[in-house]
């Protein structure tokens, strides 16, 4: 099939300089959630309409498979449509969807495309308890006859529940010659995409329906309200699939997916965590309170305490990360290692069993295994202008409040005294100290306030 995406609208009531169809849902923009729920039903051609906002919709979404076609200006829902005609293939039907309504599943859209078939026009509609603002499903002997705006029905028409979702699959070469017959008067002086169900009844073409599993699939976009809305329906959709899966959720009101999680078996997660980009935990993870985690694998077993921060890092069976650790791009950790409190890690490897236990920033460094890493030890990696790496040896020792100035090697097995700022290597197995001697002044007085 061809697949139609309308974002040319402007989305007045957001408030905002940017497009409306690039706001953000789950970390994503909403049109990208439209452009993603199509590429799942393989279409052969994939159009986009944009309009309003100029070249910032073409130059964010660009993609090998999407076409882009202009409507300026934004003349109405059947306008929008025209201008991708010369982009489809007359030979397969058009499913037509809107870049401001994320949520549609590919079901409910196989469902509309099923029903079809090659030569139908087919409606996504919904019953409403509330259904102002909508077009209505204009019905004779339970056939579809028409939709009616509301700004164009009468009373009658205005107590109709089912409305128009927006969504449909119109047979292409039909579309065509449907579309060219539009006129825009009507009380918005639109070409509305909706007269092409009064033609094709006219054309004695069958005009049918599906109806989505549930309503939030055909919400829309218009305000912040509504996204704040939608993006809490999406989260707690996210968070019923981790619970089914045996994820256990402190408070499923209380996660944030924005991009993908996967989870193995036993794995749980407390309240307010943020996970963004492409996250992995397997069997037996636990992550704390309050973590924002980004981009990263976390090996079996692996505990995150409280109050993490952890972004394009690999993180080793059983670790034991936090409360209040930072994990910057680059990390890979190892099994059994432990990064505590107010350690900040960054493009560095640390072996099996070592331990940053408080208080150290270890960046651009590898770190053997069984290394003790004192409280206070700081990797000096950047001379202003350039970086460097510190290397430390398996069971190396480096004492609390060290500077390791690279380029620097601590040597297997080495004791580095605590104070001690390292410049040059330290050799395997000994203790290297650089600390002025310890003196105690004899006959010192402490001074004394002068009386004035
Ligand atoms: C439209 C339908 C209405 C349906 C409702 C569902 C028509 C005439 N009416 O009304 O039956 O119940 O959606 O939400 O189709 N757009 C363009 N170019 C334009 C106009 C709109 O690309 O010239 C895009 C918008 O960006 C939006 C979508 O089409 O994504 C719908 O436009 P909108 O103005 O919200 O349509 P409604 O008046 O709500
Ligand atoms: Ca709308």
């Amino acid at each position: 099939m061809n697949v139609v995406i309308l974002a040319a609208g402007m989305g007045k009531r957001m408030q905002s300089a940017l497009p409306k169809v690039l706001h953000p849902l789950a970390g994503k923009p909403l049109l990208s959630h439209v452009i993603d729920t199509a590429r799942g039903l393989s279409p052969s051609r994939l159009c986009v309409i944009y309009g309003h906002g100029g070249e910032i919709v073409p130059e964010r979404m660009q993609a090998s498979d999407l076409v882009f076609a202009k409507q300026e200006p934004q003349l109405g829902t059947g306008h929008a449509v025209m201008q991708a005609l010369p982009h489809l293939d007359e030979e397969v039907p058009t499913l037509v969807l809107y870049g401001d309504v994320p949520l549609t599943t590919s079901n409910s859209l196989q469902q509309l495309l099923d029903s079809a078939g090659k030569d139908k026009l087919a409606i996504l509609t919904v019953d409403l308890d509330d259904p102002t603002g909508y077009g209505r499903i204009v019905r004779q002997d339970g056939r579809i006859v028409s939709i009616v705006e509301q700004k164009d029905a009468s009373a009658e028409q205005r107590a109709i529940r089912e409305v128009n979702t927006g969504i449909l699959v119109a047979p292409t070469a039909k579309l065509k010659k449907w579309l060219a017959t539009l006129s825009n008067d009507n009380a918005q002086g639109e070409y509305y995409l909706t007269d092409i169900v009064a033609r094709a009844v006219a054309d004695d073409v069958p005009v049918v329906s599906a109806q989505p599993k549930a309503v939030w699939e055909t919400l829309g976009v218009n305000s912040k309200v509504q996204l704040a809305q939608l993006e809490r329906i999406h989260q707690r959709n996210i968070a019923d699939t981790l619970l089914e899966q045996g994820v256990t959720l402190a408070d499923p009101e209380r996660i944030d997916v924005r991009g993908s999680l996967s989870c193995g078996r036993d794995v749980s997660i407390d309240v307010n965590c943020v996970f963004e980009g492409r996250v992995e935990l397997e069997d037996g993870v636990s992550i704390g309170a309050n973590c924002v985690i980004k981009n990263a694998r976390i090996a079996r077993g692996a505990s995150i305490k409280p109050f993490c921060h952890i972004e394009d890092a690999v993180i080793g069976a059983d670790a034991e990360i936090g409360p209040y650790a930072r994990l910057r791009p680059g990390t890979e950790l190892a099994e059994e290692v432990h990064i505590g409190n107010f350690v900040e890690v960054k493009n560095s490897k640390i072996a099996a069993k070592s331990k940053a236990n408080h208080l150290a920033y270890v960046g651009d460094a590898t770190v053997g295994s069984r290394v003790n890493i004192g409280a206070g030890t700081i990797t000096c990696n950047y001379d202003g202008a350039n970086k460097f790496r510190t290397i430390i040896e398996d069971d190396a020792f480096i004492g609390s409040d060290t500077q390791l100035v690279a380029p620097v090697r601590v040597g297997k097995g080495a004791t580095l005294g605590a104070g001690t700022t390292l410049t040059k290597d330290a050799p395997d197995g000994k203790l290297t100290v650089s600390r002025a001697r310890q003196v105690t002044i004899e006959g010192w007085q402490r001074p004394v306030k002068i009386k004035k």
